[in-house]
């Protein structure tokens, strides 16, 4: 069993992050792996409603709300779906999780971090990932590939280039607080580059 049970991907829009969950859990499952894959904010019934209050476009939504709703997806989620696979003993690989709440709210947002970890800690009830990767992309880039890829902007992606560019930076001193816990890379490369690494990161042969 790898060291990595519950692995994070996350990221600015458009940085790939859905692609390189599929590809990582197709990796592991190749190896023999038992794995759930899930996503946030969402992943379970009552998740999937908060999503869609969130995502709503053009309504109105404060950040501390904005990171209370998130949270409260999350409290779910981990209770109906990641600590029940984890016991059972999946590998959990989940398309966004705290460090998003970190860079959105806690920093593009202005909530600030010290409100982002008490929310948090309250909402994940001790868990944390085992690894958390953030695929850095500059957020025009981003921007861009999902206008070819969709068909409408949702409320958050609607938000202007200059929030985009915090959330950016928001998740890159996630990253410097949790230290080892979290690995920023490269996703302007190519979809193969970034798995190849995301498979490095992990230590997964
Ligand atoms: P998705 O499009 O990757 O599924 O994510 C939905 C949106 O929710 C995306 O714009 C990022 C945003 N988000 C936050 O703002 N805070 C959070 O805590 C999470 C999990 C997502």
């Amino acid at each position: 069993m790898p060291s990595n049970r519950f692995i994070v991907l996350d990221g600015v829009e458009g940085c790939g992050k859905s692609t390189q969950v599929r590809l990582l859990a197709e990796a592991l499952t190749d190896r023999g792996y038992q794995v759930v894959t899930t996503h946030e904010p969402g992943g379970t019934p009552a998740g999937e409603r908060i999503r869609q209050v969130l995502l709503e476009p053009g309504l109105a939504i404060n950040a501390l709300t904005e990171a209370l709703l998130f949270c409260a997806s999350r409290a779910e989620h981990i209770a109906q779906v990641i600590r029940p696979a984890l016991s059972d003993g999946n590998i959990v690989v989940c398309d966004r999780f705290s460090a998003a709440t970190a860079a959105y709210q806690g920093y593009a947002g202005g909530l600030g971090f010290d409100t982002f970890w008490e929310l948090d800690r309250l909402a994940a009830d001790g868990l944390q990932p085992d690894m958390t990767i953030i695929l850095d992309l500059d957020p025009q880039v981003g921007r861009q590939r999902k206008i070819e890829e969709s068909d409408g902007a949702d409320r958050i992606e609607q938000k202007s280039i200059e929030y985009h560019r915090r959330v950016r930076e928001g998740f890159l001193q996630y990253a410097q607080r949790v230290g080892s816990a979290a690995v920023v890379i490269d996703a302007a490369r190519s979809i193969e580059d970034i798995h190849a690494h995301i498979l490095q990161v992990l230590g997964i042969e």
